[in-house]
């Protein structure tokens, strides 16, 4: 608990605090190269439209402390409604646009939203992507019904409403153009919101978030790591869905007093300068992106990157994956800025490990994400006795002593003992907080991130468990059993690679048979999941490798699929199951 006893607002640090200084600067600035929209809303603006949103969250009997999920794309009304439920003490839970049916359901299950917020499409890439039906079939089959639905609708895709359930934005918002909405001032430890990440079993973890720990967290963060100033402008280019788009496209540049960029397309189109067209146009001060996205964009015209002016940029902050040194050094010197890793998670809400130039400048080392924030504690710890690891570029799990610093989560939402249990109890004897990331440290305090200790894979930048695709498989008919693995790719970083017995191997039994068969599971896996959790390939095999006791060799199968050595392998129960691995990734 932090700051036990005070009381605040999130609504009211993000906006109206900066009314009576900055009322007619750029608050909200909305991009879509897919719909061809731009548009600015001021500090002014966007109080009024978050005012309109939170008098028809109220309309619709949302109440303090209730929750509100919004599965939207990248649209200014996200934005509008993340900051109303704060502004009356609703919990927003926000699901990526990416997700599909299934994996909404579940998150409906767990948060029992009083109402959902959705929009009838995003577009990707020119096309298209249809919300409404998977917000239906989930609502389907998801025991808890939400009130009410409140549709944003584009014009781009059918809204197929259902009478008395499903209500219409504009009308609403046009009722309440001057409706005054005060913010509702709630306890310092009151939950802000829930973000569901992925872990170790199928059901993804509902991470709550306080509300004054993260605001503290957040201002700070932009002064002493990210070095934004008020006034200037904040470009992330992640997607409200994840962590990153909560706390730096919304949140923590607003608390700065910056403005901020909501990004709906792709970084290449029109043309592969389009970002950096952004940061001369909006004279972008700091911008926050993914090492995949540096990755797309190595592959372009370089001379992109030094089309425009980029004199506003003090520096591009990398996140979510391992930054590559080559893509690294790459684009730092294309653009000709520093270029800073830093390393966190869903969990933290902020930075665990980076280089904070506002406190103290030091060098960045490409490959690291330099060293531990303010706040952090951490420790390297031997897996097997629990002892700290001193010794200089040792490999360790990456555990930070208590008590957490502000901004990270509070508990798992609804499951305490989950979250002591998941986080708490997970090293060898030990009361820490467990990152389930390997490191190794250097003699200079610098740490280097290996990857994670538990099933998670990190595709692109999105986080992925890999029980949750293995779920989505197993539930086609003729499979028997599968294992999914991250398999390392030069673009993605990971990519999910699939391996399932049948149960009728007959029919896959051609190899034009075994493609139609995995395409069909793929589409299992699309309408589920969604296509961001699709895996690159799906192998057939009769046998998987297991330990005598059942076990599935998980890091075996990745290690053979990466062409690495497998490790020891005297426990396995039957060798030739890894053999027949072997041979269909070589095949
Ligand atoms: O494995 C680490 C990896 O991403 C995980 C957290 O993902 P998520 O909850 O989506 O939060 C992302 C916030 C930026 C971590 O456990 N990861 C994150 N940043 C880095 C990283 N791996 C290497 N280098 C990083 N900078």
């Amino acid at each position: 608990r932090w700051f036990a006893g005070g009381q605040t607002n999130l609504c009211h640090n993000a906006v109206d605090r900066h009314l009576a200084t900055r009322g007619d600067q750029n608050a909200l600035i909305f991009v879509s190269t897919e719909t061809n929209i731009e548009k600015a809303y001021s500090f002014k603006e966007l109080h009024a439209e978050v005012q309109r949103m939170a008098a028809i969250l109220k309309d619709l009997g949302v109440k303090k402390g209730d929750r509100v999920l919004i599965y939207m794309p990248m649209i200014a009304e996200a934005c509008f409604a993340m900051l109303a439920c704060v502004r009356i003490g609703a919990i927003h839970s926000v699901v990526f646009g990416g997700f599909a049916s299934h994996a909404l359901a579940s998150r409906i299950e767990d948060a029992t939203p009083t109402l959902i917020i959705s929009a009838d499409a995003g577009m990707r890439g020119g096309k298209v992507v249809p919300y409404k039906h998977l917000l239906d079939e989930a609502i389907r089959l998801s025991s808890h019904k939400p009130a009410n639905v409140l549709m944003v609708n584009r014009g781009l895709a059918d809204l197929h409403p259902v009478e008395g359930r499903d209500q219409d934005y504009a009308t609403l918002r046009q009722a309440n153009m001057d409706t005054v909405v005060p913010c509702e001032w709630v306890d310092s430890t009151h939950p802000s919101y829930i973000l569901y990440t992925s872990g170790t079993t199928g059901k993804p973890k509902g991470v709550q978030r306080d509300t004054a720990g993260y605001a503290v967290a957040l201002a700070a963060s932009m002064k002493h790591i990210y070095m934004g100033n008020p006034g200037e402008t904040y470009f992330s280019t992640s997607d409200i869905g994840w962590v990153v788009g909560h706390s730096y496209i919304i949140y923590g540049p607003l608390i700065g007093g910056m403005a901020t960029i909501m990004y709906e397309g792709l970084p290449i189109r029109p043309d592969a300068g389009i970002w950096w067209q952004l940061v001369e146009k909006y004279k972008v001060s700091v911008m926050f992106s993914a090492p995949t996205a540096a990755r797309v964009l190595k592959k372009q015209d370089p001379s992109y990157l030094t089309k425009y002016d980029l004199s506003s940029l003090k520096a591009l902050f990398l996140a979510g994956e391992p930054l590559d040194v080559p893509t690294a050094t790459w684009i730092g010197g294309a653009l000709n800025k520093p270029i800073i890793d830093n390393y966190w998670q869903t969990e933290t809400g902020w930075p665990i490990m980076a280089i904070c130039n506002g406190v103290e400048q030091a060098p960045t080392k490409f490959g690291s994400p330099g060293k531990a924030v303010y706040g952090f504690d951490v420790q390297l710890i031997d897996e097997t006795t629990g002892e700290e690891i001193t010794e200089a570029n040792k490999k360790g799990v990456i555990a930070v002593n208590g008590p957490l610093p502000p901004g990270c989560l509070q508990t798992v939402w609804g499951d305490d003992k989950r979250y002591v249990s998941t986080y708490w109890s997970s090293i060898h004897n030990k009361v820490m907080y467990s990152t389930f990331d390997w490191g190794v440290k250097d003699e200079d305090g610098y740490f280097f991130i290996l990857g994670r200790t538990d099933d998670v894979i990190n595709v692109a930048g999105h986080r992925l468990g890999t029980r949750e695709i293995e779920e989505s498989i197993s539930s086609h008919s003729n499979v028997a059993e599968v294992a999914v693995v991250g398999v390392a790719d030069q673009l993605k970083g990971q990519v999910a690679v699939a391996f399932a017995v049948l149960k009728d191997p007959s029919v896959a039994s051609t190899e034009a048979d075994a493609q139609k068969l995995e395409a069909v599971i793929m589409k299992v896996v699309d309408d589920q999941l969604g296509a961001v959790a699709r895996p690159a390939r799906i192998r057939f095999v009769t046998v998987l490798p297991k330990t005598r006791s059942g076990k599935l060799l998980r890091r075996a199968i990745q290690a053979v699929c990466e062409g690495r050595d497998a490790g020891d392998l005297t426990t396995m129960e039957d060798p030739a199951a890894l053999q027949q691995i072997k041979d269909s990734v070589t095949h």
